[in-house]
């Protein structure tokens, strides 16, 4: 696995292009997971305030293209962060030092430059959301407010225009996306989202309109592709799959597979798709399989936050009293077991408030919880830090990001005392740039 080295070879040249291999280079990538786990708590939201009408939400992508069009410029000022300790995506620089914010990235030239007190803190690379699903401006707000500054909406189901009025927004968290996932008819996502209503032609009906299905998410700006495993039936088949993934590497661009259970994670695995979603919930995934994960180089985003408060799990997962009782020992488990063998994990909340979300899970604050859960899950303060900076950063081939040096982002976390050492210190914030902008709550 040749994740977590030093050298990770940045060429600015290259940002913005596509590599050769699989993955999207630029890859707005994003997928999105609802656990079938919540369904039954998802339906009784949909009678609550989870769903909007589509009146408001055409006023949010109002909102958020117009922020757009009067939000045009990037960072322009000069700040040294000085008396910090960095963590630069790779390791803890135990010395003090000090950081350049040269307009929009970061810099090496302190003259003239406003001096900011880092008071003997920790500076680390703006954090990533590797699984959520923002629907309007106040998402990124709280998002941004946390230090989120690059994140992976991992669908927009219901409207791909709402995702597009989030992307590029000036000061604000960098928003990539999937559009719509692969769900076949019927199946509880589908359902979930109305997606036959949405979009006749969005849901899959056979194995060989994939490609084509691949190629329309991309003709409406997918920036990767996602694909739902669904934890009982209907649910797209194996050769759906690995229709879907194939025809999406021939094109150059990743996927992301949402999986809650043992069957639907072994589908995925099976695949080959590269960022598996959530965690199985039904059990412990076998070593034939975790093996099989590495070998394909798969990356895990666990969201185990979504666990903690699963009402109606009993019921949509068939779960038997004995095996409810085990899930906050399973997904644990789970995740120690795929960090052991050498799974790259991927720090992911699902978040979701609005428009068919899985679930009211708030934006931002997640994200500290996450890295919290998989602290004590068995994942060192290392690589949990990494999870949510260089990583990424590294599986999504973003190499303008997710680490502290010349020339790259100025996104940036300044939080008091010592995440390496206690993790919830990420949760004490100080402040946030995006791309130079100090985001201002
Ligand atoms: C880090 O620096 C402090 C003083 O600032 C020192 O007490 C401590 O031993 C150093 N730790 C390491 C691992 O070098
Ligand atoms: C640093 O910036 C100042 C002011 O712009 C400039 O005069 C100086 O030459 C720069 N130093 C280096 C080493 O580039
Ligand atoms: C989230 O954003 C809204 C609107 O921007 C704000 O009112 C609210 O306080 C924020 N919540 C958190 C937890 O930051
Ligand atoms: C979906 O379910 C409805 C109601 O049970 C049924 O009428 C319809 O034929 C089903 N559609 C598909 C594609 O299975
Ligand atoms: C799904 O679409 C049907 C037909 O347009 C509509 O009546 C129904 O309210 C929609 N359900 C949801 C949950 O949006
Ligand atoms: C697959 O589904 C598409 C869309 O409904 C349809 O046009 C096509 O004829 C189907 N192909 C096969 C082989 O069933
Ligand atoms: C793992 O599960 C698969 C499918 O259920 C099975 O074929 C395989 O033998 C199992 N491997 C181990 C080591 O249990
Ligand atoms: C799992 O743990 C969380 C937090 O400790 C708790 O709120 C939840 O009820 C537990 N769930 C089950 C199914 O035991
Ligand atoms: C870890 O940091 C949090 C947040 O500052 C604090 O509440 C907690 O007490 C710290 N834990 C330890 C063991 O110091
Ligand atoms: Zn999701």
């Amino acid at each position: 696995m040749a994740v977590g080295n030093h050298e990770l070879q940045i060429d600015l040249n290259e940002i913005g292009k596509r590599n050769s291999a699989s993955k999207p280079l630029h890859p707005n990538m994003l997928s999105l997971l609802i656990l079938p786990l919540l369904i039954h708590h998802i339906q009784a939201c949909f009678h609550h305030s989870v769903k909007r009408d589509e009146e408001t939400m055409a006023a949010d992508i109002a909102a958020a293209n117009l922020r757009k069009r009067e939000h045009t410029r990037l960072g322009n000022r000069k700040i040294a962060i000085t008396n910090v300790h960095v963590f630069d995506g790779f390791e803890y620089h135990n010395e003090t030092s000090t950081v350049v914010i040269d307009g929009s990235i970061i810099g090496t030239n302190s003259t003239g430059a406003i001096e900011i007190d880092g008071n003997g803190g920790t500076l680390l690379p703006g954090l990533f959301d590797n699984h959520n699903h923002p629907t309007n401006l106040a998402d990124l707000n709280n998002l941004s407010a946390y230090g989120v500054t690059t994140t992976m909406c991992m669908s927009c189901w219901t409207n791909s225009d709402l995702c597009a009025s989030l992307r590029n927004q000036i000061g604000l968290t960098d928003l990539y996306s999937s559009g719509y996932s692969a769900v076949v008819p019927n199946s509880s996502h589908a359902l979930f989202i109305n997606a036959t209503t949405v979009d006749n032609n969005a849901v899959i009906r056979n194995t060989s309109m994939c490609p084509g299905w691949v190629r329309d998410r991309i003709t409406t700006g997918s920036d990767f592709i996602k694909l739902v495993a669904e934890a009982y039936e209907p649910t797209m088949n194996q050769a759906e799959h690995n229709a879907i993934v194939k025809a999406s590497h021939e094109l150059g661009y990743s996927t992301a597979t949402h999986a809650s259970t043992l069957t639907a994670y072994e589908m995925a695995i099976d695949s080959g798709s590269d960022w598996i979603q959530h965690t199985p919930a039904d059990g412990l995934l076998n070593d034939s399989y975790v093996a099989k994960m590495v070998a394909n180089g798969q990356h895990s985003t666990p969201t185990m936050n979504i666990y903690q408060n699963v009402e109606g799990a009993q019921v949509s997962l068939h779960l038997t009293d004995e095996q409810l009782s085990q899930l906050n020992q399973t997904i644990p488990a789970n995740v120690k077991k795929l960090y052991d063998a050498g799974v790259p994990i991927l720090a992911g909340t699902d978040s979701s408030l609005n428009y068919g979300g899985p679930a009211l899970i708030p934006f931002g604050a997640t994200l500290h919880k996450e890295l919290e859960l998989l602290v004590q899950a068995g994942v060192s303060n290392l690589d949990v830090l990494k999870a949510a900076t260089s990583r990424p950063a590294q599986v999504y081939n973003m190499l303008d990001r997710g680490v502290i040096a010349p020339g790259l982002r100025a996104d940036l976390l300044l939080v008091r005392g010592n995440p390496l050492v206690n993790i919830s210190k990420t949760r004490e914030i100080e402040k946030v740039w995006i791309t130079g902008i100090e985001y201002d709550t």
